[in-house]
C-alpha cells in the first residue's frame, strides 16, 4: 500500500518483528503508531529512510538494539521510544537529531539508557517542547547545554543516576511548565535561575542531594502549582517567598530536609494547597494559627520537628482534612475537643507529644485504628483502649493542689491575657472605623477601575470566609469594594490552569458586548500584577444572594428544609429568564453569541429569585473569522463544558453552534422539572435524561416528575396537563440528539411564556 501515510494499530496484541522492508513498502507513511503491543526485534533501518515520516510511536513494546539515526528524517516531529529495551550505544541519535527541526516531542523514557547525556543534546530542534529520559540509567552531568532548548516545556529527567549540579543554564527554558529531576543523585545548590522560570507550573527536584537554602528566587514562578523538595539535604529558614505563591494548589512537600525556624505565618496565604509537608525538619516554635485558613487542606505531615504549643483552634476550620500527622514534636495541652468535629478527618497521629487530659470521645476518636496517641504519657482515656491508661476518678490531695495551681495558670492567666489582648483590639479597631468612615465620604464614587490591593482589600486578603465558590478557571469570592455599597462577587482567575488567561479575556470580550435583564452584570474588572508581581485577573459582578441553581436543586434532593424547594411557578420563572437571555445571547447580538456552558451551576438567583446566567469563560462568538479567539481549537473548546449539558455532536469535533446551547438548555429544563441531574443515580444502564423522560412519556408521566412541586394543588391534573408536561415536550425536544431536530430559542422562549400566562390562570 505504498500511498498509505497513517497507520495506526496501537493497543493491540501484536507480536513479533517489524518487517525489515517496512520503511520501502510504505515510502509515503507520515504517521506510523504501534505503541502498546508486543512487538520485539530492533527498529527495522529502512524505517529511517521513510521521508515523510512525521510521526513515530513504538512506546510500550519490547524494542531492543540501539536506537538508530535518525539524520534522514528531516519531517519527523514526534518520536515516542518509551518504555522499551532500547539502548543507547554512543548516544550519536541524539547529534542525528538535530538534523530533524520540526522535533516537537522526544520520549525515551524507560529504556536502558546508559552513560552519560551528550552535550549535543544542545543542537536539538528548538521547537522541542517535550523530553522525556525518566526511568533511565544515564549517570553523569547534565549538560549545561541543556539550556539552549529555549522551547521546552515538559522535561522529566527523574529515576536517574545524574550527578553534579543543576547547570544555571536551566534559568533559560523560559516557557518550561513542568520540570523534574527527582531521584537522582544530584547535590549542590538549587540554582538562582530557576526563578526565572515563571511559567512553571510543577517542579520536582526530591530525592537527591541538594545542599543550601531554597533560592529567594523562587517567589517569581507565581504559576507553581506543585513543589516537591523532600529528601534532600536543604538548610537554613523556609523563605515566606514560598508562601506568595497563590497559585499552589497541589502539594508543597519540604520534608526530609533540615529546615530550622518558625513556620512562617504566611502559609495561611496557601488557601488552595491540597497537601502540604514539612515533616522531618528541624521546624520550631507554635503551629501558626493561620493555618487553620488552608480549607482545602487533604494531607498535613508536620511529624519528627520542634513544634511546641496546642494545636491550633483555628484547625477546626480544616473541614478538607483528610490526614494529620503531628507526632513526634513537644506540642502539649488537652487534645481539643473540636478534632471529633471534623468530618472528613480518616487519619490522626498525635503520638510521641506531652499531651494530657483525657482523649475526646466521638468523631474520630471511636475509631481507635484512625488516631494514634501512643507515647504522651499524661494522656488518659475513659474506655479501655491499648497502651493508654484509664482516666481515673480518684485524685490524691497533693495532685489535685497540684493540678488546681495548674489550673489557675493554664485557664485564669490565658483569661487576664486574653482581655488585655481584646481591649487593645477594640482600641485600634474602633480608632480604624473612625478613619475608615471619614475616608469613605472622600471617595470618589465614579472610580472604576480598581486595582490588586482593592481587591485584597474586598476579599478580606481572599480569606476562606469570603469565598463563595470554584470553577473551573478560578475561585469566587464574595466582598465589599471601598467605592460601593452593596456586596460585589469577585472572581479571581487562576491563571497557571491551562486556558484560563483565555477564558478571562473570553469573558471580558463576551460581556463587553452584551447587556440584558438576565446575565449577572459585570461592575469591573482587574487586569493587574499581584504582590509578588505575577499576572493577576479578576472581574467584579454583582453579588447574588440566592446563589446558585443547582444548590437549589441539588439542597432539594438532599432534604434540607422546605426552604430551600422552588415551587412550579419558581422553576417556570427561571427557565423562562434563561431561555429570554440565550434567546438574546443567539438571536439578539451581533455577531450572537453562544454560551457554551449551560448548567444549573452557572444560573444565579437575586432575592427576588429572578434568574441570571453566568460564567461566559467558554462562550464564543459566532461567525467571527477575523477574531484572534476563533482558532483551530474552537470547535473542541466546548469540550471544557460540563459532562452532561455538553451537546453529543461537540463530542464529534463538529462546529460550535446556538444548537448546542440549546441541547443544555434542553437537559437543564428536563432537570428542573424532574429533579433528576443528567448523571443522576437513577439513570441507570448509562441511559440519558432525555431517554429516561421519553420512556416516561410512553408509560407514566407522574413517576418522573420531581414531587416536591405538585404538593397538595387540587387541580394537580390539570397543571400536569398544561404546565408540567409541556415543558417536559420543550425539554426533549431541544436536548434531541440531532441538532436539526431542536428548536430556536426564540421559540422556546415564546412557549414557555405562553405556559407561563397558563400557569397564572390556574393558580400555580
Ligand atoms: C540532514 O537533512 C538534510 C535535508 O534537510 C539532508 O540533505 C542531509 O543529508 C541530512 N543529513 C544527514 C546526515 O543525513
Ligand atoms: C552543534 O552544532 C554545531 C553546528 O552544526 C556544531 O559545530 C557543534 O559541534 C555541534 N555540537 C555538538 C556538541 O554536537
Ligand atoms: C504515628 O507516628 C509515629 C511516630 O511518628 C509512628 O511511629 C507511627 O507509625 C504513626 N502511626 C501511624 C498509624 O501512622
Amino acid at each position: 500500500m505504498s500511498s498509505l501515510i497513517f497507520l495506526a494499530i496501537a493497543n493491540n496484541s501484536l507480536v513479533g518483528q517489524l518487517p525489515f522492508n517496512i520503511g520501502y513498502t510504505l515510502p509515503n507513511i507520515q504517521g506510523l503508531i504501534l505503541s502498546t503491543n508486543n512487538f520485539s526485534g530492533s527498529i527495522p533501518a529502512s524505517l529511517l529512510k521513510a521521508y515523510h515520516l512525521r510521526k513515530l510511536y513504538l512506546y510500550n513494546n519490547s524494542f531492543t538494539g540501539f536506537i538508530p539515526s535518525f539524520s534522514s528524517l528531516p519531517n519527523l516531529k514526534e518520536l515516542d521510544l518509551s518504555y522499551n529495551k532500547l539502548k543507547a550505544g554512543d548516544w550519536g541519535f541524539i547529534s542525528s537529531l538535530s538534523n530533524c527541526s520540526r522535533l516537537t516531542m522526544l520520549m525515551l523514557d524507560g529504556n536502558n539508557l546508559q552513560g552519560n547525556l551528550p552535550s549535543s543534546i544542545g543542537n536539538l530542534s528548538n521547537s522541542l517542547q517535550q523530553f522525556f529520559l525518566r526511568n533511565n540509567k544515564i549517570s553523569g552531568p547534565i549538560p549545561p547545554e541543556i539550556g539552549n532548548l529555549e522551547g521546552l516545556s515538559w522535561l522529566y529527567m527523574d529515576y536517574n543516576l545524574f550527578t553534579g549540579k543543576i547547570p544555571p543554564t536551566i534559568g533559560n527554558l523560559y516557557s518550561m511548565v513542568y520540570l523534574s529531576f527527582a531521584q537522582n543523585l544530584l547535590s549542590g545548590e538549587i540554582p538562582d535561575t530557576i526563578g526565572n522560570l515563571v511559567q512553571l507550573s510543577s517542579l520536582k527536584l526530591d530525592w537527591n542531594n541538594f545542599t543550601g537554602k531554597i533560592p529567594g528566587s523562587i517567589g517569581r514562578c507565581t504559576q507553581l502549582q506543585n513543589l516537591n523538595l523532600a529528601h534532600n539535604s536543604l538548610d537554613g529558614s523556609i523563605p515566606r517567598n514560598i508562601f506568595k505563591i497563590y497559585s499552589l494548589t497541589g502539594e508543597l512537600d519540604l520534608s526530609h530536609n533540615y529546615f530550622s525556624g518558625g513556620m512562617p505565618e504566611e502559609v495561611g496565604n496557601l488557601i488552595n494547597l491540597n497537601k502540604l509537608s514539612i515533616s522531618n525538619n528541624r521546624l520550631s516554635g507554635n503551629i501558626p494559627s493561620t493555618l487553620g485558613q488552608c480549607v482545602v487542606l487533604e494531607n498535613l505531615e508536620m511529624q519528627s520537628n520542634f513544634f511546641v504549643g496546642s494545636i491550633p483552634q483555628s484547625f477546626v476550620k480544616l473541614v478538607s482534612i483528610k490526614s494529620m500527622d503531628i507526632s513526634r514534636n513537644s506540642l502539649h495541652g488537652k487534645i481539643s475537643e473540636f478534632l471529633a468535629t471534623l468530618s472528613s478527618l480518616e487519619k490522626l497521629n498525635i503520638s510521641f507529644n506531652n499531651f494530657y487530659g483525657e482523649v475526646p470521645r466521638g468523631g474520630i476518636f471511636d475509631n481507635a485504628d484512625a488516631v494514634s496517641i501512643q507515647g504522651n504519657d499524661h494522656l488518659c482515656t475513659s474506655v479501655p483502649t491499648g497502651g493508654v491508661s484509664l482516666c481515673s476518678p480518684q485524685v490524691d490531695d497533693k495532685k489535685q493542689k497540684h493540678n488546681s495551681l495548674v489550673l489557675v495558670l493554664k485557664i485564669v492567666m490565658p483569661i487576664v491575657v486574653t482581655i488585655i489582648i481584646l481591649s487593645c483590639i477594640a482600641k485600634i479597631y474602633w480608632r480604624k472605623r473612625v478613619q475608615g468612615n471619614t475616608h469613605l465620604q472622600i471617595v470618589n464614587e465614579h472610580i472604576k477601575n480598581i486595582s490588586y490591593e482593592d481587591i485584597v482589600r474586598a476579599t478580606n486578603k481572599f480569606s476562606s470566609a469570603n469565598l463563595i465558590g470554584s470553577g473551573s478557571f478560578g475561585t469566587v469570592y464574595k466582598g465589599t469594594l471601598q467605592f460601593k455599597k452593596d456586596q460585589v462577587a469577585i472572581k479571581v482567575f487562576n491563571l497557571d490552569i491551562y486556558g484560563a488567561q483565555r477564558s478571562f479575556i473570553a469573558e471580558c470580550e463576551a460581556l463587553r458586548n452584551v447587556r440584558h435583564r438576565n446575565l449577572v452584570k459585570i461592575i469591573t474588572s482587574c487586569s493587574s500584577v499581584d504582590s509578588t508581581g505575577g499576572d493577576f485577573k479578576a472581574l467584579v459582578f454583582q453579588y447574588m444572594p440566592n446563589g446558585d441553581l443547582e444548590m437549589w436543586l441539588k439542597n432539594k434532593t438532599l432534604g434540607h428544609g422546605e426552604r430551600n424547594i422552588l415551587t412550579l411557578s419558581q422553576r417556570i420563572n427561571i427557565s423562562l429568564d434563561v431561555a429570554f437571555a440565550l434567546d438574546y445571547l443567539h438571536n439578539h447580538c451581533a455577531p450572537p453569541l453562544i454560551h457554551c456552558d449551560l448548567k444549573p451551576s452557572n444560573i444565579l438567583l437575586d432575592n427576588d429569585m429572578v434568574a441570571y446566567v453566568t460564567d461566559f469563560g467558554l462562550a464564543r462568538f459566532l461567525f467571527t473569522t477575523s477574531n484572534e479567539y476563533q482558532d483551530s481549537s474552537a470547535s473542541l473548546a466546548c469540550l471544557k463544558g460540563s459532562i452532561g449539558y455538553i451537546p453529543p455532536e461537540y463530542g464529534m469535533s463538529e462546529e460550535i453552534s446556538t444548537k448546542g446551547d440549546v441541547y443544555s438548555f434542553g437537559v437543564l429544563l428536563l432537570q428542573m422539572i424532574t429533579g433528576c441531574g443528567p448523571i443522576d443515580e437513577k439513570l441507570n444502564d448509562g441511559i440519558s435524561l432525555h431517554e429516561f423522560v421519553d420512556e416516561a412519556f410512553k408509560k407514566n408521566m407522574h413517576e418522573v416528575v420531581d414531587p416536591t412541586m405538585l404538593q397538595d394543588d387540587s387541580n394537580a391534573a390539570d397543571i400536569m396537563k398544561n404546565c408540567v408536561i409541556p415543558l417536559l415536550r420543550i425539554g426533549l425536544s431541544c436536548s434531541m440528539t440531532s441538532p436539526k431536530e431542536r428548536p430556536d430559542m426564540g421559540q422556546v422562549s415564546t412557549e414557555i411564556l405562553r405556559i407561563k400566562h397558563m400557569a397564572l390562570q390556574m393558580g400555580v
